[in-house]
C-alpha cells in the first residue's frame, strides 16, 4: 500500500498546541499538516511526513512539565555509582570506560570510519526527479501486484515486505531535506516532493485491484504458519488498512466515505487554520498589567486608546501566558483567560460538524463508534479499556487534587489578606496559573538560571551518551571525518553505535548511525525532534540493513568564550529525544514497518518517558551535571530544590489532563443518532472542567475546546495517550530501575524486550514479559503522591 502504514509522525507535535494558558510552547508545526487521520486522503495527510518519524520537544518539555512534576522526594543516601571508578568526576567516569571493552576506542573509530554512510548531495532537480521515479516505480509495483489471480506468500506477500523495506530510507531522505537543508531551494523541492508523493500514494492506498489480491490471500493463510508472525502480521495489517479505507464496501457507500473524508479534510483544515490565523489581542492600562515584569511588558506593543496609553496583549503564548502568571489584578486574569478561550469561536460549530462526520464514518465503515474504530489500532483496543482507565485514575486522583485545591485556596486567601483585598471563597480556573506560579517562587524558588550553569551543551550530552552507554551496553563513536558529503551541513555530528561492548555476542556489533544537529540556522526546524530516517530490517539474503536516526534540536550554539548552558527542561528534552533515538536504532525487527518507535501511538512515548526518570533522579543528575566554570556536580541544595517542586500541584495538573482526555473521549463514544444531535460541546467543556478540576469557572462559559488541535485532527480519540504511556513508564521505571537506575542487567533486559521487538509483537506482551506481569497503575499514584 504505497508508502500507507509505516508513515507515521506523532502528534506529540501538538501537544503544545492546546495548552493555551500554560504552557509556553508553540505549537511545532504549522497546522495545515495537523488536519489529519488515518484514511484515505487524510491518511496520506497524517503519512505526510512519510517515514520520517518525527517526536517533538513539546513532549519532553510538557512532560517535565506536567507529568514529572512529582517524584522522588526520598533522596538515596547511599550513592549508587560507587562501583565505577571516579563518582563525582564525570570525565573519568566516562573516559574508563572503553576499559571494559576488548576493542579499545581507536580501533572502533577506525572500525566506525570505513563504515558506509548515506549522502546528502542531492540537488532540487534530483530530488523531483527521484519522487518521480520512485511514484512511477510504485504504481508499476501495484499495478504487478493486481494481475496476480492466485496470490500466493511467496509471489505477494514476500515481495511486498522487500519492496516496502527498500522503499523506506529512499522515501524519508527526500522528504527530510526540509527540515534541516541549508539550502532553500532543497528544502522547497523536498517539501514539493513529499506532496508528489502523497497524492501518489492517496492514488496506490484506494486501490480495490490491489486490496483484493491481498485480501485473497490473507482470508487463505489467515490462521496457518504459512509465513513467520511478523511477515503474517504485515499481511494482516495491510489488509487491515485497506478496509478502514472503505475498499470492502461496496461502490455507493466506497464514495460516501470518500465524500465524508474530503469533507472532515477540509474542515480540519478550517480549523487548524483558524486557530493558526488568530490574531486578536487585549488592550491593558500599565495598571491593569501590574506584576508583569517589565522585560515583558516591553515587549508588547503601546496604543493611545480613547487618550490613554494601553499596551497591546495578544494571544499568542509569550504575550497571554505572563500575564495569566503575573498579573496581580483579578480582573486582568480574568479577561485574559476568558478571551484566551474564547478566541477562535467560529471553531465551535466545525469541530460539532467533524464530529458528525466522524460518527457517520464509522458507523459506514461498521463500528459502533468512532473511538472503536481509531482505539483497534491502538495498545488500547477499545474504548472500554480506555473509559476504564481514566475512571481508575479519576478515582484515584480526585482526592490529592482536592487537598490540593484546599491548600491553594488557603494560599488565596492568605494573599488577598495580605495586599488588603476582599476575602474570596472561590479559587477560579484564572487563579491557578498565578497562584500556582506564587507558590513556586514563595515556597521552592527554584533557580533555574543557576541550575543551567551546572548543564554544558557539550558536557551535558557526552555525559548523557555516557548514561546511554553504561545502561545499554552500547557505545557511541564519534565520526568527524572531511567527507562533507556524509552530513546536510557541516554543523552536523555524526555516531556510530556499537552494541554488545562488555556483554553478549557478537562483540562490538554496528547497530547503525546517529546524527546530532543541535543548533538553530536560517531556515531549520526549530523544534527538538527525532527523525527515524532508516529502520533496520532482514535483506532477502539474510544480513541486516542497519538503520539510522537523526536528533534535530534547537540549542543556542556555544560561543568561544561562553558555552551554551541547558536549562534543566532542556537536559530532560535531550535525555528524551535520545530515548528516542536509542529505540529507532537498538530494535531489530524483520520489516521497517514494524521496526523502532513504529509501534502503536499510545505506547510510542513510553521508551523515552520513562528514561527522562534519570534525569530526574540525584545521583544520575549529579553525574549529568559539571558546573561549566568548575566542573561541580549540582549543588545539593538546587538539586533539593528542583526536585520537589516537581510535586507541586500534580494532582491538579493531572486532573487538568484527565479533563482533556474525557472531554475527547465523551466526543468519540457517541454511539445513537439522538445522542449526537444532543451533544452540547459548551456544557461538556465547562462541566467537565469543574467536575475534575474542582476549580471553578465563576459560573462564565468559555470555549477553550474550539482551540484545542489535537481532538480536531490527529489526536481525536487519542489525548488519552499521554496519561497512559506515563502509566507505563512509571511502572516499568518503578520496577526496574528506580532502586538502582544504571543497573546494567535491567537495562539490557529493557533493551531486548521493548526496543528490540518495536512494534512487531503485541506492546502488551513485550511488556508483561518485562514486568513479569500485568501492567498497572500502582507506581503512577506512588510516584505522584511522592510515596516512593
Ligand atoms: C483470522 O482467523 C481467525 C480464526 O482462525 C479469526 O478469528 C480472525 O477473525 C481472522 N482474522 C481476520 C482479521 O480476519
Ligand atoms: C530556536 O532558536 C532560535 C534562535 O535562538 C529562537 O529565536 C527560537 O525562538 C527557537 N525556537 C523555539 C521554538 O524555541
Ligand atoms: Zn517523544
Amino acid at each position: 500500500m504505497a508508502w500507507g502504514p509505516q508513515k507515521r509522525w506523532t502528534t506529540n507535535a501538538k501537544y503544545s498546541t492546546f495548552f493555551g494558558v500554560e504552557d509556553t510552547k508553540k505549537p511545532s508545526f504549522s497546522s495545515n499538516k495537523s488536519t489529519v487521520d488515518e484514511t484515505t486522503v487524510i491518511a496520506v495527510k497524517v503519512f505526510r511526513f512519510l517515514n520520517v518519524f518525527i517526536v517533538l520537544v513539546a513532549i519532553g518539555v510538557l512532560v517535565a512539565q506536567f507529568w514529572f512534576n512529582h517524584g522522588c522526594i526520598i533522596r538515596c543516601d547511599k550513592y549508587k555509582y560507587n562501583e565505577f571508578p571516579g563518582f563525582g568526576k564525570v570525565s573519568e567516569f566516562l573516559h574508563t570506560y572503553p576499559l571494559f571493552s576488548k576493542m579499545s576506542q581507536t580501533d572502533l573509530e577506525t572500525i566506525a570510519s570505513n563504515l558506509p554512510l548515506p549522502q546528502w548531495t542531492q540537488t532540487p532537480q534530483e530530488i523531483l526527479a527521484e519522487a518521480k521515479e520512485l511514484i512511477a516505480k510504485d504504481k508499476a509495483f501495484y499495478d504487478k501486484i493486481a494481475a496476480i489471480e492466485e496470490p500466493t506468500v511467496e509471489n505477494v506477500l514476500i515481495p511486498s515486505t522487500e519492496y516496502e523495506n527498500a522503499q523506506y530510507f529512499p522515501v524519508n531522505k527526500l522528504t527530510f531535506y526540509q527540515y534541516v537543508s541549508p539550502d532553500k531551494a532543497v528544502r522547497d523541492a523536498s517539501t514539493e516532493a513529499e506532496n508528489l508523493l502523497d497524492q501518489a500514494s492517496i492514488e496506490q492506498n484506494s486501490r480495490v485491484d490491489v486490496f483484493k489480491v491481498y485480501n485473497k490471500l490473507w482470508e487463505k493463510i489467515n490462521g496457518t504458519d504459512a509465513t513467520d508472525p511478523e511477515t503474517m502480521k504485515f499481511l494482516e495489517k495491510t489488509v487491515k488498512f485497506y478496509k478502514r479505507n472503505g475498499l470492502n464496501l461496496p461502490e455507493d457507500k466506497r464514495e460516501e466515505v470518500k465524500k465524508l473524508k474530503l469533507r472532515r479534510a477540509e474542515l480540519q483544515t478550517k480549523f487548524a487554520k483558524n486557530t493558526n490565523e488568530e490574531n486578536g489581542h487585549l488592550e491593558f492600562t500599565l495598571d491593569e498589567l501590574e506584576g508583569v515584569p517589565a522585560s515583558i511588558i516591553e515587549q508588547f506593543e503601546k496604543a493611545t486608546v480613547d487618550g490613554q496609553e494601553k499596551y497591546k496583549v495578544t494571544f499568542k503564548y509569550p504575550d497571554i501566558l505572563p500575564v495569566l502568571k503575573y498579573a496581580k489584578k483579578e480582573s486582568t486574569r480574568k479577561l485574559a483567560y476568558i478571551e484566551n478561550q474564547n478566541k477562535v469561536p467560529e471553531n465551535a460549530a466545525i469541530l460539532k460538524e467533524i464530529i458528525e462526520l466522524r460518527y457517520h464514518l464509522a458507523k459506514l465503515l461498521g463500528y459502533d463508534t468512532y473511538s472503536e474504530f481509531v482505539l483497534e489500532e491502538r495498545m488500547a483496543k477499545n474504548q472500554q479499556n480506555v473509559l476504564d482507565f481514566l475512571a481508575d485514575l479519576k478515582e484515584k486522583l480526585s482526592p490529592l487534587g482536592e487537598q490540593e485545591l484546599q491548600k491553594m485556596k488557603a494560599f488565596k486567601k492568605e494573599h488577598l489578606k495580605a495586599n488588603g483585598l476582599p476575602d474570596q471563597d472561590e479559587y477560579y480556573a484564572w487563579d491557578h496559573s498565578f497562584y500556582n506560579n506564587l507558590l513556586l517562587e514563595q515556597e521552592h524558588q527554584v533557580d533555574h538560571q543557576k541550575i543551567s550553569e551546572y548543564f554544558p551543551l557539550d558536557k551535558t550530552i557526552s555525559n548523557m551518551l555516557g548514561f546511554y552507554e553504561s545502561l545499554f551496553d552500547v557505545k557511541f563513536v564519534k565520526v568527524d571525518n572531511s567527507k562533507s558529503d556524509t552530513v546536510w551541513h557541516p554543523d552536523v555530528h555524526k555516531f556510530a553505535l556499537f552494541s554488545n561492548i562488555k556483554y553478549g555476542e557478537p562483540k562490538n556489533e554496528f547497530r547503525g548511525w546517529i546524527f546530532f544537529d543541535l543548533h538553530p540556522r536560517e531556515g531549520k526546524y526549530t523544534h527538538a525532534a527525532q527523525f527515524g530516517l532508516q529502520a533496520g530490517y532482514e535483506k532477502p539474503d539474510g544480513t541486516r540493513e542497519t538503520p539510522f536516526a537523526a536528533l534535530v534540536c534547537n540549542f543556542t550554539k556555544p560561543k568561544k568564550d561562553k558555552p551554551s548552558l541547558l536549562k534543566h527542561d532542556e537536559v530532560t528534552t535531550f535525555f528524551h529525544e535520545l530515548g528516542h533515538g536509542v529505540h529507532s536504532l537498538l530494535s531489530r525487527t524483520k520489516h521497517t514497518r514494524f521496526h523502532g518507535t513504529h509501534v502503536p501511538r499510545d505506547f510510542v512515548e513510553c521508551p523515552s518517558q520513562m528514561l527522562e526518570f534519570w534525569t530526574w533522579s540525584p545521583n544520575e543528575l549529579k553525574v549529568l551535571s559539571s558546573h561549566y566554570k568548575t566542573g561541580e556536580p549540582l549543588a545539593d541544595d538546587l538539586l533539593d530544590k528542583l526536585i520537589k517542586s516537581k510535586h507541586v500541584n500534580t494532582g491538579l495538573a493531572n486532573l487538568r489532563q484527565m479533563h482533556f482526555a474525557l472531554f475527547d473521549m465523551k466526543l468519540h463514544t457517541i454511539a445513537d443518532e439522538k445522542d449526537l444531535d444532543a451533544v452540547d460541546l459548551d456544557k461538556l467543556w465547562n462541566e467537565l472542567r469543574e467536575e475534575l478540576t474542582f476549580i471553578s469557572n465563576g459560573g462564565i462559559t468559555s470555549r477553550g475546546y474550539a482551540t484545542f488541535g489535537h481532538i480536531a485532527g490527529g489526536y481525536e480519540s487519542g489525548y488519552y495517550g499521554y496519561l497512559y504511556s506515563q502509566v507505563f513508564a512509571t511502572d516499568i521505571y518503578y520496577t526496574h530501575f528506580k532502586a538502582d537506575p544504571m543497573n546494567v542487567e535491567k537495562g539490557l533486559q529493557y533493551r531486548d524486550t521493548i526496543l528490540k521487538n518495536g512494534g512487531s509483537k503485541e506492546v502488551l506482551d513485550i511488556l508483561k514479559e518485562l514486568l513479569g506481569r500485568e501492567p498497572n497503575s500502582e507506581a503512577f499514584m506512588k510516584e505522584i503522591l511522592g510515596e516512593a
